[in-house]
């Protein structure tokens, strides 16, 4: 366990295509560590599979309220941030430090975090995904004005 307090009720939904599963399958074991209890989607094997399948039952299952948030994991981090954000009212977000995870809480109201394992090692992915999980979205400010136009975006408008 590390020192700072993790919100280790918060509902995670975890996968990843066949790029991403040795990160995912360690990811979700340093999670644990560290007290959270995230939902593993698959993939289940190094098997090849295609990453928006996993990124659409991820994030439908983000969107759809079983889940508070998402983290998807593939190569790059790049296919599975583009296909998850085709999911209305997803704010998939792809980092690899953890300045940039936080900021897409707190400025962007990110509900989705994707890694590239050919991008971050074990360590700096969980410490991106502690920054993710820990930071609120600061509720009141700008940046609601601006998540309002990309929700209007969205419906089409
Ligand atoms: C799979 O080889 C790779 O293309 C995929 O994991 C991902 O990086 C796509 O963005």
């Amino acid at each position: 366990m590390s020192d700072s307090q993790p919100v280790t009720g918060i509902r995670i939904a975890l996968g990843s295509d066949h790029a991403g599963f040795p990160l995912k399958e360690a990811l979700k074991e340093l999670l644990e560590s560290e007290g959270y209890h995230p939902q593993d989607f698959g993939t289940f094997s190094p098997d090849p599979v295609d990453y928006p399948d996993i990124a659409r039952a991820v994030a439908e299952a983000v969107v759809d309220g079983r889940f508070e948030t998402g983290i998807l994991i593939c190569g790059t981090g790049v296919g599975m941030s583009i296909a998850a954000n085709k999911v209305r009212g997803i704010r998939a977000a792809a980092c690899s430090d953890t300045y940039s995870a936080r900021m897409a809480r707190a400025h962007n109201n990110a509900n989705v975090l994707t890694m590239g394992s050919r991008v971050v090692g074990p360590g700096l992915a969980l410490d991106i995904a502690k920054a993710f999980l820990q930071t609120e979205f600061e509720v009141g400010s700008r940046h609601l004005r601006r998540i309002e136009k990309i929700n209007e975006m969205d419906k089409g408008g």
